[in-house]
């Protein structure tokens, strides 16, 4: 602590202004060392092995579209979902016409049990990767992502693409238009 009030004559001090003086190098060097800690990836993020996904812009309320509206999913544990896609993916999801092309993301938004879906816990990704990243699963890259959008489960994921997999589901998107 560092703060001198001299010129608050009916307040305590906290230090003298000499103390003060003393101080501040030693609080600039502990400034220092943490932000040095903090680029070398060590200490900036409680889990600093889990990364943001590439998938989904931080901005993306505003650059993807909202394709469904707030409803309740069932086998997604139960949660109400709101889904976006970006715009490589939007007019086609929304029209029901697939299967999607490559670069296609679509994410869901799980709100618990809001119906309103202002309480978001997390996320449910389906990215389309170019022919061949996974044939049996559509080339869907499966993701799901905590509330900061860092990827908790990442790839071939089959116990998203063998439920995604079922009828109705259509290039394995099961929401229906
Ligand atoms: C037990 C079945 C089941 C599992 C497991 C499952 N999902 Fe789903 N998912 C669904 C169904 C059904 C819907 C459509 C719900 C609706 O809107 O009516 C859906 C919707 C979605 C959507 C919205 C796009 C769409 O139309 O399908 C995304 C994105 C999604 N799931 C991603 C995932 C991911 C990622 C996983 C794995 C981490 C996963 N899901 C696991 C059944 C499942």
């Amino acid at each position: 602590m560092c703060i001198h009030l001299s010129k608050n004559p009916g307040r305590v001090l906290t230090n003298s202004r000499d103390e003060c003086r003393r101080a501040k190098p030693a609080c600039t060097h502990a400034y220092l060392f943490a932000l040095t800690v903090c680029l070398l990836g060590v200490g900036c993020f409680q889990d600093s092995t889990a990364q943001h996904s590439a998938f989904l812009p931080l901005n993306y309320q505003s650059t993807f579209q909202t394709v469904r509206t707030c409803r309740l999913v069932v086998p997604h544990s139960n949660q109400y979902q709101l889904v976006f896609a970006n715009a490589i993916a939007a007019d086609q999801y929304t029209a029901g016409i697939y299967p999607l092309p490559a670069g296609s993301v679509v994410v869901a938004e799980q709100h618990g049990n809001d119906a309103s879906c202002n309480n978001l816990l997390g996320y449910y990704l389906m990215a389309k990767e170019n022919p061949g990243y996974d044939t049996a699963a559509g080339d869907w890259h499966w993701q799901e992502l905590d509330v900061n959008q860092r990827i908790s489960q990442d790839g071939h994921l089959t116990t998203c693409s063998s439920c995604h997999a079922k009828p109705p589901c259509s290039d394995f998107l099961c929401s229906p238009p």
